[in-house]
């Protein structure tokens, strides 16, 4: 049985492709059981019961109902719901993004064949192509500017396999045509991978928009309560399930079944959520920018954002996202001390959980060549908007900014 057709045991009830946005967060995914429970029961087993006669069945099955690494209930069901929600054929979810991020790397892409990838990515994506992949396969990376297409056609070649990006890229927020890159794409024969972690759906669906397979970190905005690890690939059929005969079972980057259920748990308010975490991402851009103790603020929402054009064309006013970079004035030292002078915003790695997060990273290694010049300059702050009252992160803000600077040059 397909992930689509397991939307829910009530199909009668619930047509998961005509529910509006709200009602499939919710509805969508359900796979009850002989319990006839309401909810996805959890199943934690690792095994389960064989027909009379198994000899024949595969070890190397994508089927249910043999064995977890092939495919338990959970994952099942949550896959289900990922793909109703991409609006693709097929989900496969697995252990974190980044197992998610190698396994369309390890299915998809051959000992010496070359990748493409965006020059601004999230961190192992970067050490994946720089080092990982090329070292042990001999496969050739090119990293290309993304907005810039010409560069993107120059870079695909007649070996090129697939092409890397993210909608809106870790950490600089950098935004990516992914209509028009894929049309690049698409005149040789890579596909391309969009990394969506920064924007899930409801609000951006990149299958839509030519992407052949699209990537989320479940850990940030799916699962958004900041206590489970998950990554999933979304895609048609012919290119999902090779990912998970290969790298589900055969490597072994299977999600766990409670982590399964407590992402698909966590994913009904995936859609009420972003709207907060956009709509408080935006003000504090906005009171950052505004504030002459900042030294630069990068936000898809603000203006001076240098995609800010296509950020509003590509996602719409109300939806540009709920991480920002920025750095106020001063050296690392400066950035530490504001940090420790947050109250509210926690400092700690990961984005996309109902409480705000920051961290300070430094401006040292090859990955930030291609940032922006203030961000190699000055280091800069991610901070993920998190869903406490905007009023509140706003003031944690402000009293930062005044503990750390002398308040006669506020803004
Ligand atoms: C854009 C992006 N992709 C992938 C990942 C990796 O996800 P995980 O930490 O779940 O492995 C992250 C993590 O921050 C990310 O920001």
């Amino acid at each position: 049985m397909k992930p689509a057709d397991l939307m829910t045991t009530r199909p009668d009830r619930h047509q998961p492709r005509t529910l509006s946005e709200l009602s499939l967060a919710v509805h969508g995914g359900v796979l009850s059981d002989s319990t006839k429970a309401l909810r996805t029961p959890l199943v934690m087993a690792n095994s389960y019961e064989l027909p009379e006669d198994p000899s024949e069945i595969s070890w190397s099955a994508t089927a249910s109902g043999l064995y977890t690494r092939n495919s338990g209930h959970n994952q099942v069901a949550l896959e289900a719901k990922l793909a109703a929600m991409e609006r693709g054929e097929a989900a496969v979810a697995l252990a974190s993004g980044v197992a998610a991020l190698h396994a369309v790397f390890f299915t998809h892409v051959r000992a010496g064949d070359h990748v493409v990838v965006s020059d601004v990515t999230y961190e192992a994506t970067w050490r994946l192509w720089t080092e990982l992949l090329p070292g042990r396969y001999g496969i050739q990376t090119t990293f290309v500017d993304i907005t810039d297409l010409d560069a993107l056609r120059a870079a695909l070649r007649p070996d090129t396999k697939l092409v890397c990006i993210e909608a809106i890229a870790n950490p600089t927020t950098k935004v990516a045509d992914v209509e028009a890159v894929a049309a690049i794409v698409h005149e040789s024969d890579a596909l391309l991978m969009v990394d969506s972690t920064f924007t899930p759906p409801p609000f951006y669906r990149p299958l839509e928009h030519g992407a052949d397979l699209v990537v989320h970190s479940l850990t940030k905005y799916i699962n958004g309560h900041g206590d489970a690890m998950g990554g999933a690939v979304i895609g048609p059929d012919r290119l999902i399930e090779p990912i998970k005969a290969e790298a589900m079972v055969d490597v072994g980057g299977v999600i766990s079944p409670f982590n399964a259920w407590q992402i698909q748990r966590g994913s009904v308010t995936l859609p009420l959520r972003l709207r907060q975490h956009y709509r408080s991402a935006q003000l504090i851009a906005e009171f950052l920018e505004a504030d002459r103790r900042v030294e630069y603020v990068y936000y898809p929402g603000l203006a001076s954002h240098p995609q800010y054009d296509l950020a509003v064309r590509q996602f719409g006013r109300d939806n540009l996202g709920g991480t920002l970079a920025f750095a106020v004035k001063g050296d690392p030292a400066t950035q530490n001390r504001f940090v420790s002078h947050l109250r509210l915003v926690t400092s700690g790695f990961s984005l996309g959980h109902d409480d705000s997060l920051i961290v300070h990273v430094g401006a040292d290694g090859p990955r930030v060549a291609a940032y922006p010049e203030p961000f190699r300059r000055h280091g800069y702050l991610r901070l993920s908007v998190g869903l406490e009252d905007v009023g509140d992160l706003l003031a944690d803000l402000a009293a930062a900014l005044d503990q750390t600077f002398d308040r006669t040059v506020a803004g």
